[in-house]
């Protein structure tokens, strides 16, 4: 198999994406800046892609060009790695941008008993909530001041301040940690540091990672999509940790 990085400007994405499949391409990934863009440009739809409002992996079958979304499935692999079954846990998400989006869903399926979303802009938070009416009105809410004294098994950092450096710092409580098993970054590498050095100074010894193991896995499951073997990411992992 043959899995190279192309470069796609705005400008010919399209047009790149056209000649690619045509050229007999059995699958891509797609990453920023086209993943939300990508969904008018293909045949089909997967429905985790069109919850999360964005693409990270098309495929050809039978001729029609299909966008999925695999970016929450290995979110959820990973927290399983590190955590075993997620049945019945209670998970604080801190953001509500286009990440939260592609989560929720999965997370959900995985069994979480609640999810509480907490945004800088509430009505970001709100938006996303709605998205999982009625199907999951009492799983998925918004975060409420009383929710200081409730106990989170996972705090997962959706916030893209570590992204600004240092100066873009977000506010964390302590509380949110009291009683978590993990806290868990979704970015990688120096946009983790900033949360995952806080979360210590709040609660030195918590068990906490960076999303490199979500990345990791979310290429595992584009690749069972495109070849239909499921793969044990974590030998992947292990290749990605020692290049980051
Ligand atoms: P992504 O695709 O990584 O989710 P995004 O859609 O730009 O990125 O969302 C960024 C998230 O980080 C948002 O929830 C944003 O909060 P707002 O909705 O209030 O903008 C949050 N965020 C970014 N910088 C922040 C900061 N300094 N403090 C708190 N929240 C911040």
């Amino acid at each position: 198999m043959d899995y190279r990085a192309i470069l796609a400007p705005p400008a010919t994405f399209a047009q790149q994406l056209r000649t690619f499949f045509e050229a007999g391409g059995v699958g891509a990934n797609i990453t920023l800046p086209h993943k939300v863009r990508v969904m008018q440009l293909v045949d089909k739809v997967s429905d985790r892609a069109q919850l999360a409002g964005a693409a990270n992996t098309l495929s050809m079958h039978a001729g029609k060009l299909v966008a999925d979304n695999t970016d929450g499935a290995g979110l959820v692999a990973d927290l399983s790695r590190q955590l075993g079954a997620l049945a019945g846990l209670r998970v604080l998400i801190l953001g509500a941008g286009g990440a939260v989006r592609g989560i929720v869903g999965p997370l959900l399926d995985a069994g979480c008993k609640e999810l509480v979303l907490r945004n800088r802009t509430a009505h970001k938070a709100q938006a996303i909530i709605d998205l999982f009416r009625p199907s999951a009105t009492r799983r998925v809410r918004m975060y409420q001041s009383e929710d200081n004294d409730q106990r989170f098994d996972i705090v997962i950092n959706a916030v893209s301040s570590g992204h600004q450096g240092p100066s873009g710092s977000a506010h964390y409580e302590a509380a949110w940690l009291k009683d978590a098993a993990l806290a868990y970054d979704l970015s990688y590498g120096a946009a983790a540091q900033p949360f995952l050095q806080h979360i210590e100074q709040l609660k030195p010894g918590l068990a906490s990672s960076d999303g490199l193991g979500m990345l990791a896995a979310q290429g595992a499951a584009s690749f069972a999509i495109w070849t239909g073997h499921e793969v044990e990411f974590t030998q992947a992992l292990r290749v990605l940790r020692e290049s980051v």
